[in-house]
């Protein structure tokens, strides 16, 4: 696969560490197994302010909303019916797990409602649940600086618009990992998010995005090492996933990164294909 870069993508590229002179993409073949990301706790916390300079405007930033009336949870059969604003809604309401407890703002996701491209997080960590909003952190600096480097925003429109979910909408405490319990709650919603956006691909990072999306279709997923899943297209809803890395896993290992860059040079070739359907 051949790439074009501009000046830009480059040294968004540099950026991100990905030595754009040298032979950028793996081939398949090299991609070694390595272990899936590590619990979130490692993602260094970043000051609000400070993450307020580091991340672009958004500008669709949906507001903070006053906590609405709280029901435990809707069944997952009337949320599958729930338009945008109501799924929204009973997000920012739900009580159908403990995390409701010690959350400040459910996260419900940010980005353009007619993007292509649907990127899955994880969780909210410190900065999340602080500002309603997902990947806000340093991770997410880096999940912007990804993203740019393939022209796509969270602010973007058009086919430069994203999306950007996670799998649990509530902050886990001390950013553990989400409990299977949690999950099951959550899931309901991130999948009627799906249908409403109709992504044309979605980026699942991590392993917990990855075996929530894929838990129906790839055979005992929770087994299957990170690196086994990438590299290849496996389906959620209809939808082409593309398996990649966490970006607080990058943080701290990055020299995976190429690897990464890979993977969304994948994602993208999917998304061009589809275009030119
Ligand atoms: N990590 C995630 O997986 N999601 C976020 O929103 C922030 C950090």
């Amino acid at each position: 696969m051949s790439l074009q870069l501009d000046t830009r993508q480059r040294a968004m590229l540099e950026e991100m560490g990905v030595r754009v002179w040298g032979p950028l993409l793996p081939s398949m073949g090299e991609l070694d197994d390595v272990p899936a990301s590590p619990p979130r706790g490692g993602e260094a916390a970043v000051p609000a302010a400070a993450v307020a300079v580091a991340r672009p405007a958004t500008g669709v930033v949906a507001p903070l909303r006053a906590p609405a009336p709280a029901v435990a949870r809707a069944p997952a059969g009337d949320i599958a019916g729930m338009d945008w604003d109501t799924l929204e809604q009973a997000v920012a309401s739900c009580q159908a797990c403990g995390l409701c407890k010690s959350r400040k703002n459910t996260v419900f996701g940010v980005g353009g409602q007619r993007a292509r491209w649907l990127i899955v997080g994880e969780a909210p960590g410190e900065n999340e649940d602080l500002q309603g909003e997902p990947f806000v952190g340093q991770a997410g600096v880096l999940l912007d600086n990804m993203l740019q480097a393939l022209g796509l925003s969270r602010a973007g429109e058009g086919a430069q618009a994203v999306y950007i979910a996670n799998v649990l909408k509530c902050r886990p405490p001390g950013n553990r990992n989400p409990q299977p319990e949690e999950v099951l709650q959550c899931e309901p919603y991130l999948r009627r998010q799906v249908a409403l956006l109709q992504p044309q691909v979605i980026l699942a990072l991590g392993r917990f995005a990855a075996q929530s999306l894929l838990q129906h279709s790839v055979a005992d997923v929770a087994a299957q090492p990170l690196g086994r899943l990438r590299g290849q297209v496996h389906q959620y809803e209809g939808v082409p996933v593309v398996v990649s890395y966490h970006p607080a896993y990058l943080l701290r290992t990055p020299q995976d990164k190429a690897k990464a860059w890979a993977d969304l040079c994948l994602a993208r070739g999917l998304m061009q294909a589809a275009s030119a359907a």
